[in-house]
């Protein structure tokens, strides 16, 4: 369990040193967004862009991401953004169970200071970390004993790839509307 403040929080993120994907890794990416959010999106790990500027999905899948943000009607006030993975995986891998493990404790208290009504899961990695196994639907919510609603959608790099998923992606969101409106 990590303790103190949030700054303290960056600080020991800045200096981990717990797996080796902080050697490559230019900037640790922690979260962007509002520190009050009542929407929390987990997305998987930071890629190139992101790796240079510090800010988490600010490359191709953030505009996807940012595209989507627009289509759910949310204000900045109302949502934050964090990834699984602070550091980046070499030539954007899928991280590894050993890599998540290892940086579980930050994507926790990354939570628990941020404290949202809803989790939103972008993809199955971040499903895979948060719950240390896979048992969510695509677009089911579900309600944590701690009273957190989480959903699981598509991650925004597939509506790059996959043009398709972007109208199923939209219905998942239509059909939980009811979660953040
Ligand atoms: N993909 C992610 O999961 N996170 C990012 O920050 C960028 C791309």
């Amino acid at each position: 369990m990590i303790d103190g403040g949030f700054e303290h929080l960056e600080k020991e993120i800045r200096k981990c040193a717990n797996c080796s994907l902080h050697e490559g890794a230019t900037n640790p990416v922690i979260m962007k967004g509002s520190r009050d959010p009542n929407i929390l999106f987990i997305g998987e790990a930071p890629g190139k862009t992101e790796d240079m500027t510090g800010i988490p999905f600010s490359g191709r899948a953030g505009k996807k991401l940012d595209e989507m943000i627009g289509y759910m009607g949310l204000s900045p006030d109302d949502y934050a953004v964090i990834n699984v993975l602070k550091c980046r995986p070499p030539n954007n891998r899928k991280p590894r169970k050993s890599e998540i493990e290892q940086c579980k404790p930050f994507l926790m208290a990354q939570i628990r200071f941020l404290d949202p009504r809803v989790i939103i899961l972008l993809g199955n990695t971040a499903e895979e970390a948060f719950f240390s196994r896979k048992e969510m639907q695509w677009g089911v919510p579900l309600v944590t004993d701690e009273g957190i609603s989480v959903l699981k959608i598509f991650h925004p790099a597939a509506m790059i790839y996959q043009r398709s998923r972007i109208d199923e992606q939209k219905e998942l969101l239509d059909k939980n509307r009811h979660l953040w409106e």
